[in-house]
Parts: structure tokens; sequence; C-alpha cells
């Protein structure tokens, strides 16, 4: 997709810099009305308004997109997902809605391990053409990179299948969306490992992870650090020993309990540490001291019914925060953009400006992209979505539904 666009009369509305916006830095978006996006070969090389483009006339190659005066933004980034699934848990979400807990259906046997058995059932194409539909989705909601996880498999082969799986997606030229691949193996412990937590570590750390590396098959290791799943000294064992094969670090930290996991990304230098529903101050103060991204999930506090995240606070304690969905086929099986955002801002208190950082440049760190993606700027990738109106107030306004018009993935107008 090295594609040759111009973008005319755009109100563009855009955060600036190629690393996170942390505080007060989050709401500061640059503006330009009646404004010019020029993208060459896929990479934005004109940014400005129409007054100061004089090129426009001797661009014999460009396509012409004249959005009459519609708001551009950059395209969203969902930097926490888990797409790749076999199965659903319907079931369990009717459980959960009569009062029981997402932590003791795990303990009975269902949760993750439940997609685990459906996931271990599926072959390749199953998976592939599950996860396509939900991409479709994404672009049309203006996702244009998102972050896919591994994680239910927790055997060698299926962990492998679903990082082939994203890969092969990757390449599809019917995909729009791009692919960064997360190894989740500490997902929860497999019914085989019960009671062997420790053997299952040492079968991921030395048999598997080295394989990841050696295939590149994934950029982050991410693991679910929870009580009852894997504690703080078994989540350092685990993303130590993926740092030390050379992985960048994620880390599913203090979602149900207050356990130190932001505390824990910070000290091993994590790029981001997600949920955060129940962060301490100390996690809150060493995330923002470290540079992790706090990448939270509202949509998971919301379909949970469990108190959200204090982005607020995370804010203006010096935090860079991000947004994400955390499409899943239990906690939260919604990847919904429009409802991330209402969620963002009417719940966590973030302002229209500081949920659009946070689903744009901050998500672009909290996958090391901000160099690439995340804002309009000159040398980033032509990934830009136009909104159905001339201002960036509908995003929290159409609560849940879809105010794009437009994904441009690559300077490419998607159909
Ligand atoms: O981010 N918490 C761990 N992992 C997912 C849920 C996975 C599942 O329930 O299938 C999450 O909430
Ligand atoms: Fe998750």
């Amino acid at each position: 997709m090295k594609e040759n666009l111009i973008i005319r009369h755009a109100h563009i509305v855009t955060p600036k810099g190629t690393s996170a916006l942390k505080g007060e830095q989050m709401s500061q978006l640059e503006s330009i009305s009646n404004g010019v996006i020029e993208i060459t070969d896929g990479i934005i090389t004109y940014v400005g308004t129409e007054a100061d483009y004089k090129q426009a006339e001797s661009k014999k190659d460009f396509q012409v997109l004249d959005v009459k005066g519609k708001c551009v933004l950059p395209g969203f980034v969902d930097s926490h997902t888990h797409f790749i699934f076999g199965g659903e848990r319907s079931e369990e979400f009717s459980w959960r809605l009569k009062g029981e807990s997402y932590m003791s259906i795990m303990n009975k046997g269902g949760g993750i391990m439940n997609t685990v058995r459906a996931t271990r059932t599926c072959s390749f194409e199953d998976l592939k053409n599950k996860s396509k539909i939900f991409l479709d989705r994404m672009t049309e909601m203006g996702v244009t990179t998102v972050e896919g996880k591994s994680g239910y498999g927790l055997d060698k082969d299926t962990e492998l299948l679903q990082l082939q799986v994203m890969h092969e997606l990757n390449e599809d030229p019917d995909v729009f969306v791009d692919i960064i691949t997360t190894f989740l193996g500490a997902h929860a412990l497999p019914v085989e490992y019960a009671g062997k937590t420790q053997e299952y570590i040492e079968f991921m750390n030395k048999e598997v992870l080295p394989v990841v590396k050696e295939k590149n098959l994934a950029e982050f290791v991410d693991v679910f650090c929870e009580k009852g799943v894997f504690s703080i000294e078994e989540s350092r064992q685990i993303l130590s020993a993926a740092k030390a094969l050379g992985f960048k670090l994620k880390l599913h930290a203090d979602e149900i309990v207050s356990l130190g996991g932001a505390e824990l990304a910070a000290e091993l230098g994590a790029f981001s540490a997600d949920h955060l529903l129940h962060a301490s101050d100390q996690g809150i103060k060493d995330m923002a001291d470290k540079n992790v991204v706090a990448t939270l999930l509202p949509l998971t506090a919301f379909a949970l019914k469990e108190e959200f995240a204090r982005g607020r606070e995370m804010i203006d304690s010096g935090c860079a925060v991000a947004l994400a969905t955390d499409l899943n086929p239990g906690s939260c099986f919604s990847g919904s953009i429009p409802l991330t955002i209402a969620l963002s801002c009417i719940y966590m208190k973030l302002s229209i400006e500081e949920t659009i950082t946070a689903l744009t440049l901050n998500g672009a760190a909290a996958i090391d992209r901000a160099d690439k993606i995340g804002s309009i700027e000159k040398g980033k990738a032509g990934d830009l979505i136009v909104l159905m109106s001339d201002d960036y107030y509908v995003l929290p306004y159409y609560i849940g539904m879809n105010t794009v018009q437009t994904t441009i993935k690559g300077g490419k107008i998607i159909p």
C-alpha cells in the first residue's frame, strides 16, 4: 500500500511528536483549518495550510480527496487486543449477569481455559477467517494499527499458530490494519500444568520463547500478572527471561486486585502497563517516572462492572495514558472505539483532546511506533481518518456510534 494522495480543505487535528505525551502535554493538539496533507508513497510529505501549499497543480500522479472542511485525525492505534481465538463465551457472560465473578468462572476451569480448549481445535484457516471479520470492523472504526496477543494456546504449537496467523494477516492485501504481535504464553496456567506453575514457566522460558524469537514471531511479551494467575515474582521471572532474549515488554497489571503490577512494569522498563483499575499511588508515580505508558481499557471495566481506572489522576500525576479496547472473548467482547471514547470522556474524565492523544500517539508509543505513526506530521505514515463532521467534538457525543467517514491507510482510501 504505497499510495500518493493529496487531502484538501481539511480541518487537521493532531498531537505532535515522536514519543508519548505525558501529563498536560496530552491536551495540546495542533489544529489547522483549511489544511492540506500530501502523502507520497504512503508517507506524509506535507502538512499545512492551503495558502502555503503551492505544489498541488504540478503533482500529476496524486489522487486528490477534497474533504470539504471535515475533521481529519491520525488513524487510531488499538494497542491492546486479543483478537485471535476460537469459540465464544456468551454462556459465561450470562452467568456474570447473574452475579458470578470473572475470577470464580476462571477458577472453575472456564474463562481463559474455555477459550484455550476451543482455540486448540481450530485450524490456521479457521483462526484467520474468524479474525478477518474483527479486522474489517476495526478499519471501519478508524483503527489503522492494532496489537494482537497470543495466549489462547498455552502449548507450543497453538501459541505459535496464533502468532503465525497474525503475521499472515499482516501480509494479506485485503487486511488494511497493521498488526503488531505480542506473545502472551503466560495468560493462564493450562490444566496440564495444574499445581506446577514453576514447570510451566520453565517450559515457556526455555522451550517456547526462544523459538518465538528465532522465528521472529512476536515483538512484545506480556504476562497476566494477577492474584491467582501469575504472581509478581513469577511475572518478573518470565519478563526478565523475555527481556534477556531481546523482547520488549508489556504487562496486564492490577486489573482485579492491587498487586504491584504497575511498579513491576516500571522496574523492568516495560513499554506499557495495561488495565490498572487498581494501580496504587506508588505505581502511578513509578509509571510517570519511568515513562511506562499507562494503557487503560475502559470497555473491560464496563463489562466487568468494575470501577474505571484513575485516568484523570494518572494524567495529573504526569503519566502518558493510552486507551485501547482489549477486544477478547471473555472479559470484554467489544472492539468498539466509539464506546471506548465515550467511557474515557464521561467516566474517566479525560478531555476529548486527551482521549484523541491516548488513542493515537500514546497508543503508538505503547507499541514502540511513536516515530512512525500516531500523528499527522511529515515523515510519518499516511494513516488517517476523516470524520463525518468538521470538528472532533462528535467523537464522545455519538455514544457508541461510529463517526468515522473514511479510513486512509498508507495514503490508500479504504473502500
Ligand atoms: O485483558 N486479563 C486477562 N486477559 C484478558 C481476558 C482474557 C479472557 O478472558 O479471555 C483481559 O482482560
Ligand atoms: Fe487483555
